[in-house]
């Protein structure tokens, strides 16, 4: 079998990959900016909560002797919560280019290190017949949820992107509501993407794949 680097170092396991510069980059500027857009989700869904702080609104105003009705409060309420979509909105725009630099990066790469070669390399591994079988469907599996995480950005992306230009798209008000349902829902996906990369990541270090966590900050190249 035509091997490539993820299979030639004699006892290395494949999931120690080398890793250039620029996808390092990449990698923890995309990881901080879904961070901070999970955490204006958080924010938005709970201490803003237009419905929840509107009562708050209508009491403490109650308190200096204003009284306001239900849709007037909702109002005041909201204009903080609109402001935090806002910043969600903007992080959004960050994350669209992530992925689309994500795409010219793709180009950069050595040939080993192009994303097409290594699910290549991993289906190989995992058509061989030998007793590293299960390590190799493993690898696989690593391989193609990578992949499907791109397809998520892409998702979100797209769905994100229609509702930030909901108005110049000419949308109607319930295909922006079919829209944002579609995306609010990729959040769940998210959340289980990150979850079990992270677990998987940690587990991996911890035990037969020491060094793969610092290898995304060091680029993991001493190993060649
Ligand atoms: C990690 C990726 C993302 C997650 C988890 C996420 C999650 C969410 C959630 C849960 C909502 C609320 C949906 C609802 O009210 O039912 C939302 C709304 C929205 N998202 Fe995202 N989103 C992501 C990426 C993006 C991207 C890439 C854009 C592109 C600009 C974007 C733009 C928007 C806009 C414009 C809204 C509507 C905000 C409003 O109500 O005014 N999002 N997002």
């Amino acid at each position: 079998m035509k091997q490539n680097e993820t299979s030639t170092s004699a006892g290395k396991s494949p999931f120690r990959q080398t890793h250039s510069a620029a996808i390092r980059i990449w990698h923890w500027v995309t990881f901080l900016t879904i961070t901070f857009i999970l955490l204006t989700v958080l924010f938005a869904s709970t201490l803003l909560n237009p419905r929840a702080n509107g009562v708050v609104v209508q009491d403490m105003l109650k308190e200096k002797g204003a009284v306001i009705n239900n849709d007037q409060a909702f109002s005041v309420a909201h204009i903080f919560d609109d402001k935090m979509w806002d910043l969600h909105k903007l992080l959004g725009y960050g994350l669209s280019f992530l992925l689309l630099s994500r795409i010219v990066i793709e180009f950069t790469q050595s040939k080993e290190e192009k994303v097409q070669s290594r699910m290549k390399n991993a289906i190989n591994l995992f058509k061989q017949n030998d007793p590293n079988k299960q390590e190799w469907k493993h690898y696989l599996i690593v391989k193609w949820s990578y992949s499907l995480f791109y397809l998520l950005l892409l998702y979100m992306a797209l769905t994100g992107l229609s509702l930030a230009f909901g108005h110049e798209l000419g949308l109607t008000r319930p295909t922006n509501h079919l829209i944002k349902e579609i995306h609010g829902f990729g959040q769940y996906l998210m959340y289980a993407f990150i979850f079990f990369h992270l677990c998987g990541v940690i587990y991996a270090d911890l035990g037969k794949t020491k060094g793969i966590v610092s290898g995304m900050i060091n680029g993991d190249s001493e190993k060649l």
